[in-house]
């Protein structure tokens, strides 16, 4: 691959090769000298036109790590806001010739069409309602790790899926390694179709969660509800909320995992989401850091190859 746009275009070789390179960062980043030099020499341009915390410091430190040099471009303060597009945008940072783009924009499609317009690699940091593909590669490193592998797992993704970007790459993902997905939602919060797409759809948390080995709570996107319907933050946690009474529907052994950002006593109970027994959510934070490391060296080896 020469961008990493979204797991819809990944094989599953490929995803495996990226979560395997994942696990040996791992260890570096857990050892007291994080350094490699996978990516020494070479420019790492950050653009968020999105908020974020998780994503953009983890491909920060991933790409320092691998000793690029980063730069996080400021959005806020760049040329964008006085009427520059994105496209323009990019092909100004292209004639500086950094060797990887990440870029996180409210508009889906937009890594792609920067993939067109740049030279070096591009990696979608979110786009839209369409793909978050390194949380999705984050999500499965963190499951293969506490589980021991991919395939065979009942996987429950509840919550807001209609404007869920890491819903879509999750369920590109885990169906791509024959996992059994099921999507647990409000009808209002389920995109028309999701029936379509080999996978499981309820509004009822107990059936939904009945036996699942994972359990992947998502926060209600109310920034992509576009002044349509928002439920009550009470009714919604006592109906879609996951609590210990939701929880005792799965597997004893079932993990708990969020995103990121959480809302606690919306989607999910404090004492849940801190429950180092069944929450791996800051277990996902770290592999963060790991898969995205392994996402860049192996488009830079792919273009040096090619
Ligand atoms: N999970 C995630 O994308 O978090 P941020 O918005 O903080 O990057």
């Amino acid at each position: 691959q020469r961008h990493l746009l979204g797991i819809e275009d990944l094989a599953p070789d490929e995803i495996t090769a990226i979560l395997d390179l994942a696990d040996t960062y791992v260890d570096l980043n857990r050892s007291d000298v994080k350094h490699a030099d996978a990516l020494k020499g070479l420019t790492q341009i950050n653009m968020f036109f999105e908020n974020s915390t998780r994503t953009q410091a983890s491909f920060e430190l991933a790409g320092k790590r691998l000793g690029a040099d980063v730069m996080n471009m400021a959005v806020g303060a760049s040329s964008v806001k006085k009427g520059e597009t994105l496209i323009d945008t990019a092909l100004t940072l292209n004639a500086m010739h950094p060797d990887l783009l990440v870029i996180r924009h409210p508009n889906s499609g937009a890594p792609a069409l920067l993939s067109e317009k740049v030279n070096c690699a591009v990696l979608n940091a979110g786009d839209g309602r369409h793909e978050h593909p390194t949380q999705a590669l984050l999500d499965a490193l963190t499951i293969r790790r506490a589980k021991g592998r991919l395939h065979r797992l009942t996987v429950a993704i509840c919550g807001d899926i209609a404007h869920s970007r890491v819903a879509r790459s999750n369920i590109w993902l885990l169906g791509k390694m024959e996992s059994r997905i099921r999507l647990v939602g409000p009808a209002t919060l389920m995109p028309s179709g999701a029936a379509d797409w080999g996978v499981e759809v309820t509004d009822n948390m107990a059936e939904g969660l009945r036996d699942a080995d994972v359990v992947m709570m998502l926060r209600l996107q109310k920034e992509r509800m576009d002044g349509g319907f928002i439920p009550s933050e009470r009714e919604y946690f006592h109906r879609y909320g996951l609590d210990a009474e939701k929880l005792s529907f799965a597997k004893d052994d079932a993990i708990v995992m969020h995103p990121g950002p959480m809302n606690r006593g919306v989607e999910i109970d404090g004492t849940i989401a801190d429950d180092i027994n069944r929450s791996v959510i800051q277990d996902q934070v770290e592999m963060g850091v790991a898969v995205r490391m392994a996402a860049m060296k192996l488009l830079v080896d792919a273009r040096r190859a090619a």
